[in-house]
């Protein structure tokens, strides 16, 4: 691992795969994330799709281990709110000029969202060299990554949307494959812990390029 990797490439390589998590009862929070990462994930996206997310955000802060992000980042107000909430890295489906200028002068580890060549080299114009392949499956899936990385093989990519137990260990084979992001570690509604538990412990062990 080289000493001046940048934060977001090392977040990207302490587990194979990052929980998506949709949590609408703050309750569930810390159990949820001490389950995680008990069972191997430690780097967690709460997304800013519930009313409850920013203090879902706070809560497992508090849990050992965890390092938690915001995922569903689309402006410079919602960045600024999960900075508050304490954020630790940020996750977006896209990405614009004001977000990106944004999240530079915050300094904090990003993941913008690209789809498409030009999303790619809008976000390398910034400065950007990892990024979220979203949606995943929709945009093309695999073949459509791997043809990507032709012209863009400085890049390095965390695939999300439509990832699965079944497919992500497909996708991880990819050399320019960090790790996979995907919302079905968590299924909505009460959480099963033993169950969460096991699945993550799965995702761990993803042959994926964890360091
Ligand atoms: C995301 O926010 O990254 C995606 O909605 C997660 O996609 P999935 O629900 O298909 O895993």
């Amino acid at each position: 691992m080289s000493g001046d990797m940048q934060p977001i490439e090392k977040l990207m390589r302490t587990a194979p795969v990052i929980p998506v998590l949709v949590i609408d009862d703050i309750a569930d929070a810390r159990p949820i994330a001490q389950t995680l990462v008990a069972n191997g994930l430690r780097v967690l996206e709460v997304v800013l799709r519930t009313e409850a997310a920013l203090d879902i955000i706070r809560e497992m802060r508090k849990v050992d281990g965890a390092i938690v992000g915001a995922g569903t980042i689309t402006n410079p107000d919602n960045l600024d709110a999960a900075l508050l909430a304490g954020a630790e890295f940020i996750v977006s489906p896209g990405l614009t000029e004001d977000l990106g200028k944004a999240v530079l002068s915050a300094k904090i580890p990003f993941l913008p969202g690209i789809a498409s060549a030009s999303d790619i080299m809008r976000g390398m114009d910034m400065g950007f060299r990892h990024f979220k392949f979203f949606p995943a499956e929709a945009s093309g899936g695999i073949p459509s990554l791997k043809a990507l990385s032709g012209p863009f093989g400085q890049c390095l990519f965390c695939p999300t949307g439509g990832i699965n137990a079944k497919n992500a260990v497909d996708w991880l084979a990819l050399k320019n494959v960090l790790c996979v992001g995907g919302s079905w570690l968590v299924p909505k509604g009460s959480p099963d812990l033993d169950l969460i538990g096991n699945t993550a412990r799965t995702a761990s062990t993803m042959n994926g390029h964890a360091e």
